[in-house]
């Protein structure tokens, strides 16, 4: 049996972080950044995030068809992105395409917006079309733990217009569990809680791997579990309210 303890605080932290225009990124989202690519040395990602985005670009041997356009941002970098927006683009275009400063995924280091290499790339808008390389790149996200974060049909839910160009790292499985049933992330959070530590968990098999994945709440001051065994495992904060489990079996 493997005993654990969490400190409350230890939901703003971890791959599964909600952040939104209702959650703000709350934790030190910024650490183990690394270049997302090494010939853009500016631009930068969380460690596993960074890796598991060049494995896609060899697996679909991209060379430099595809380019990094932005990455982790400071809330100064964020709130300087905001304000130019609005001022050469006005409230509606802003609103749509540039996430309020402290609620944007680039804070957390998990996001990264990827453009076609040409020879004009929009820096808040880059061209990432539904063909080709790029959606070869698409298709081949889920494996390695990424997300394409905001799609049309569900910008009601997410607050952003379809974003073809932005990019999440959630982890493996998670990506290709929210691609199988076509979540969003704001709804595969909501469904993981229908799995709670002290009920049914989520069994989940990917390419000859087998999952078990669980949700649960966090207490005021100490959250206390007991896991079985000496299973390989992650947790991760939600960012709201309680951690996820990613237990390997
Ligand atoms: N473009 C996304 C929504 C951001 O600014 O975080
Ligand atoms: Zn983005």
């Amino acid at each position: 049996m493997n005993r654990l303890s969490l400190e409350r605080n230890k939901i703003y932290q971890g791959n599964l972080l909600l952040v939104n225009g209702s959650c703000p990124i709350m934790g030190r989202g910024e650490r183990d950044l690394i270049p997302a690519d090494i010939h853009f040395p500016e631009i930068l990602m969380r460690h596993d995030a960074a890796v598991a985005l060049q494995q896609i670009l060899k697996e679909i041997d991209s060379a430099d068809r595809i380019v990094p356009v932005s990455g982790y941002r400071s809330k100064a970098e964020q709130t300087a992105i905001y304000e130019e927006t609005l001022k050469e683009k006005g409230e509606e275009f802003t609103g749509k395409y540039v996430a309020l400063p402290g609620h944007s995924e680039h804070q957390s280091g998990l996001a990264i917006d990827l453009g076609l290499n040409q020879e004009e790339i929009d820096f808040i808008c880059p061209d990432f079309p539904y063909e080709g390389i790029c959606e070869d790149f698409r298709k081949a996200a889920p494996d390695y733990g990424f997300i394409e974060r905001y799609a049309k049909e569900k910008e009601e839910i997410t607050g952003i217009s379809n974003e073809p160009w932005h990019f999440r790292y959630v982890g493996i499985p998670h990506a290709s569990v929210m691609a199988f049933h076509n979540f969003c992330l704001e709804e595969y959070l909501d469904y993981l809680k229908d799995f709670p530590y002290e009920g049914r968990h989520l069994e989940v098999h990917v390419e000859n791997k087998s999952f078990e994945l669980f949700y649960k709440k966090a207490e005021d001051d100490l959250t206390e579990l007991t896991l079985p065994g000496y299973l390989p495992f992650q947790v991760s904060g939600d960012n709201r309210e309680g951690f996820v489990f990613t237990l390997w079996r």
